[in-house]
């Protein structure tokens, strides 16, 4: 998982070229981060990468000096290849004329490689990129203009990719393509740029178009040119303005995006119902109630969010059946045209959920998409799509993508209930009501969370025990600590937990209770007293003024909520024990190692 950036200038820019690529890299770290580089055309192309981050690559190697009008930016998640200089990208032809930076994978890589080293083509990479530059390369030698060249290349390859290749005997021209990995065009005034994200984008532009799977082209400092099996697409009328302000996607004076997210989730929220369209709601609520199964698939986070819903479907007499993404294959033989999906993805490019909604829409079934990208591959791809509206979530780790996946979820029962006759006026007021609800709960519970993180600081693991709706809940709050913090966390049924993973308890053995769910708070009481007895450290998240906190060491009060939006409230300070407990221990919980934001690779 990789992030690319290009930009063709009509003339020299009043900042060196170098140093808008190094800008564009910053905003793309978060995407993969184990090497990075650059390459600009001036009097010829001049390449510069590395393994490490993007500061350390760019200082070592003098981005910001860079002078030129047209250059591309990669930074890298490796796939293909050790993290190190020779497999940085870009990648360049055996004529040292051609460079080009890619995120996805070629799969068919190997026999290219043969087909072109038969040819004379020299390698210096093990990366399946490096393909692309010398095919477009064999290409021109065979006669053919650029373009030409790298139509002919992107019909060669097969797999998932959003590629960028610049030519410096072509130098004011950035050609691109793309299918599966997200690209998207930046339309400027005196140039033009290609990203794989829109925040990257937005210091320079609102004004972008979403390249859509297939197409390829290219942009000059004047021109947008998109086409698709040969056919010129209108890339003119698919020109969007964006909302989004580059400042919603910087810090703004937090120390980490992970925190300012944490913090902007009453925002966020509110922004996410105001968003909610009824009339979509409904077309999806009448769709659930009409099905024989409903499957809802989604990874990470994005799962968890689809587990809470999943546990109130049962009352409206309906069969959820969650399904994680990367597993859908065993669960093909059910998928029916009588079915219903519901296919929950932050940034809507997670491949393995686009490869499940692809497998249960072939079979017929409707799949509704919530994401928080719009004109994400997911969206374009469902029957119908609800944008959770978050903003931008930079931080690798989700936080309030999910809080905002939950109230849409939320929404959608609501919505089902209501068609069923119920009076929902009760409920409507609490989904409301969540954004004040994360106000209040992000003021009261931080102190309390960091003071924890404080005493956890020095655990190898921990346990996250929950009963029904709050089981989701405490398996974000695993995920997190061990995404962020590094801390082995693992989530389990509390009742379930009685069954083996007890026998790991001993003194000051840490264990997290979610109480966030009405209907099973009595019950869980029973598991903190067998853990308690083990000579457990029994932490939970409880209601305000409750009798709970008393049973337990340590008590993260959470204000009262109904059951629809305890989730939001329960988890967020679980997001902030992660996020203090990775600053205690050191780490960078913005850029956890071996993770990537939008994970395009199954
Ligand atoms: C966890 C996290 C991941 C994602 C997962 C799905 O903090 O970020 O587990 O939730 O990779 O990503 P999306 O929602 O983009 O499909």
């Amino acid at each position: 998982v990789c992030g690319i950036f290009g930009v063709v200038f009509a003339e020299r820019p009043g900042r060196p070229l170098g140093e808008i690529l190094r800008r564009g890299l910053e905003r793309l770290e978060y995407r993969g981060y184990d090497s990075a580089g650059v390459a600009v055309v001036d009097r010829g192309l001049v390449v510069r990468k590395d393994a490490g981050k993007v500061a350390e690559v760019a200082r070592r190697y003098g981005f910001d000096a860079l002078q030129g009008v047209a250059g591309l930016a990669h930074t890298r998640w490796a796939t293909h290849g050790r993290p190190d200089q020779v497999n940085a990208h870009p990648h360049v032809d055996c004529g040292g004329v051609i460079a080009v930076v890619h995120n996805g994978i070629i799969e068919n890589y190997a026999e290219l490689k043969e087909e072109l080293a038969k040819r004379g083509h020299v390698f210096r990479s093990e990366t399946d990129t490096e393909v692309v530059a010398h095919l477009v390369e064999e290409y021109k030698r065979q006669g053919l203009d650029t373009f030409s060249a790298f139509r002919k290349a992107v019909s060669r390859i097969r797999g998932a990719y959003a590629i960028a290749l610049i030519d410096a005997e072509n130098p004011q021209v950035i050609y691109f393509a793309r299918h599966l990995s997200p690209l998207i065009i930046g339309v400027g005034d005196g140039f033009n740029i290609v990203a794989s994200d829109i925040p990257t984008v937005l210091d320079h532009t609102k004004r972008i178009i979403a390249v859509r799977d297939g197409e390829y082209g290219y942009i000059t400092p004047t021109e947008v040119y998109i086409e698709a099996d040969g056919v010129p697409q209108d890339a003119a009328s698919r020109v969007e303005e964006i909302p989004w302000s580059a400042e919603m996607a910087t810090k703004g004076g937090y120390p980490h995006f992970m925190f300012k997210e944490i913090y902007e989730q009453p925002e966020s929220l509110a922004s996410t119902a105001a968003g909610l369209e009824p009339a979509r709601l409904e077309a999806a609520a009448n769709a659930l109630l009409a099905a024989r199964n409903v499957y809802i698939v989604g990874a990470g986070t994005s799962y968890h969010a689809g587990l809470i819903l999943a546990h109130l479907l049962p009352r409206l007499k309906l069969t959820p059946v969650p399904i994680v993404a990367s597993e859908y294959a065993a669960y093909e033989p059910l998928f029916d045209k009588d079915d219903f999906a519901i296919a929950v993805s932050q940034s809507g490019e997670t491949i393995d959920t686009i490869k499940a909604v692809r497998a249960m829409r072939e079979r017929g079934v409707r799949v509704a998409a919530v994401t928080n990208v719009v004109g994400s591959t997911l969206s374009r791809e469902s029957d119908l799509v609800i944008y959770t509206r978050a903003g931008p979530e930079i931080g690798v780790a989700a936080t309030k993508t999910f809080t905002t996946q939950v109230l849409t979820l939320s929404a959608l029962y609501v919505s089902a209930l209501r068609l069923l006759g119920y009076d929902v006026a009760e409920r409507e007021r609490e989904l409301k009501a969540a954004p004040d609800l994360a106000r209040r709960v992000v003021e009261k519970t931080a102190g309390t969370a960091k003071d924890l993180a404080r005493r956890l600081r020095q655990k190898p693991s921990a346990y996250y025990l929950g009963r029904g709706a709050a089981l989701p809940v405490a398996m974000e709050g695993a995920l997190k600590l061990k995404e962020v913090a590094y801390i082995h966390a693992e989530a389990y049924p509390a009742g379930e937990s009685k069954h083996g993973p007890i026998a790991l308890v001993e003194e000051d053995f840490p264990v997290v209770f979610v109480f966030s769910d009405p209907a099973t708070r009595e019950k869980t009481l029973s598991n903190v007293a067998e853990m308690k007895a083990r000579g457990a450290f029994a932490i939970g998240t409880v209601p305000a003024r409750s009798d709970y906190a008393k049973k337990l060491d340590v008590a993260i009060e959470v204000p009262d909520a109904g059951e629809l939006t305890a989730p939001i409230a329960h988890v967020i300070p679980l997001q902030m024990l992660a996020y203090f407990a990775a600053v205690e221990r050191g780490y960078d919980p913005d850029k956890p190692r071996n993770l990537a934001k939008t994970v395009t690779v199954e």
